[in-house]
């Protein structure tokens, strides 16, 4: 029976707290705890959930993934909670990981979930910050693998804001070898440094494409990905970004210019009409509720190598 294995760094802070051969192997587990053919339990065990934005799809799987590894979890809302009156991370993260066994957080900035980990006995899971998302790229690149069985000669492009979720496409798509294509408006390109340590792990492969038109960048791409043109705590700057994103809408006429076989994924929750067509999400091309389903299965993975 294929057995987890414990994971070199203590938290996944970022989709490179993974080696290559690590992805792959969480990507393995989840596969079988999908069709059932895995069956780890982590009795009495507790994560711990912060969320400082709202979530549906990353609150819910882990918390289904938890209760199917036969532990539970504790899902702390920052305004009924201490947290929200500002305590500092370093006193939430001490007492938190006393109680629990994981933690999973959903916060603004990077470096208040590294100051959380700094803290906290107990790793730390990255559920979401601005700069990145990575267990969605778990379920991501799951999705991918799924459909293509392996990731050579995949070409992802992702239209839309290089942040957060773009962010750990790109990292994760340097470290499998995938070629990623990012298309923005000027002004949204991904993070610095992310496009840095990508192209120190991508090598002289020359496989990050960043583009300003869209229409180059799905010309024979096997994926096209969207998020959301504002994402949580930019829901002032919804206007502007609106008129800035026009033209980076995945509709049938954008699709009809990738690969014939191309798959459509979008992270979700999605702007109908805004970055991504009804059409398109309803079309046949769509993987996106398969997507939704496999963060569960690998979150679940991702937990089992970490509660090792
Ligand atoms: N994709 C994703 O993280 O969704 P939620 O915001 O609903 O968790
Ligand atoms: N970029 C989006 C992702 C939501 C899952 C946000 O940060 O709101």
């Amino acid at each position: 029976m294929l057995n987890p294995i414990k994971l070199a760094s203590k938290n996944f802070l970022s989709s490179l707290d993974t080696s290559c051969e690590e992805f792959l192997h969480i990507l393995e587990i989840a596969k079988n705890f999908k069709n059932k053919d895995l069956n780890i339990k982590f009795k009495d065990k507790v994560l711990g959930l912060i969320f400082d934005k709202s979530s549906t799809r990353t609150r819910v799987s882990f918390q289904v993934a938890m209760s199917r590894l036969g532990g539970t979890t504790v899902d702390l809302n920052p305004t009924t909670s201490q947290i929200g009156r500002g305590e500092p991370i370093r006193d939430t993260a001490r007492v938190l990981s006393r109680y629990c066994d994981v933690l999973a957080i959903r916060t603004f900035r990077q470096s208040d979930l590294e100051e959380y980990a700094k803290w906290s006995s107990k790793p730390v899971i990255n559920a979401l910050t601005d700069l990145e998302h990575p267990c969605q790229a778990l379920s991501d690149y799951m999705t991918i693998k799924e459909e293509f069985t392996d990731f050579e000669n995949v070409v992802l492009t992702f239209i839309g804001d290089g942040n957060n979720v773009a962010n750990s496409l790109i990292l994760c798509g340097a470290l499998l070898g995938v070629e990623v294509r990012i298309a923005c408006p000027k002004g949204y390109e991904p993070n610095n440094l992310v496009i840095n340590k990508a192209k120190k792990i991508y090598k002289n492969k020359n496989l990050l494409k960043i583009t300003n038109d869209p229409i180059t960048a799905v010309r024979g791409a096997n994926v096209l990905y969207t998020d959301v043109w504002s994402s949580m705590g930019e829901e002032n700057q919804k206007e502007e970004k609106d008129k800035d994103f026009n033209g980076y809408t995945i509709n049938t006429n954008l699709v009809s210019n990738a690969d014939k076989e191309a798959i459509i994924l979008h992270c979700l929750p999605a702007y109908r009409g805004k970055e991504i067509t009804d059409e398109v999400i309803e079309s046949e091309k769509s993987r996106i509720f398969e997507q939704a389903e496999n963060r569960m299965h690998a979150q679940q993975a991702l937990l089992s190598c970490i509660l090792k």
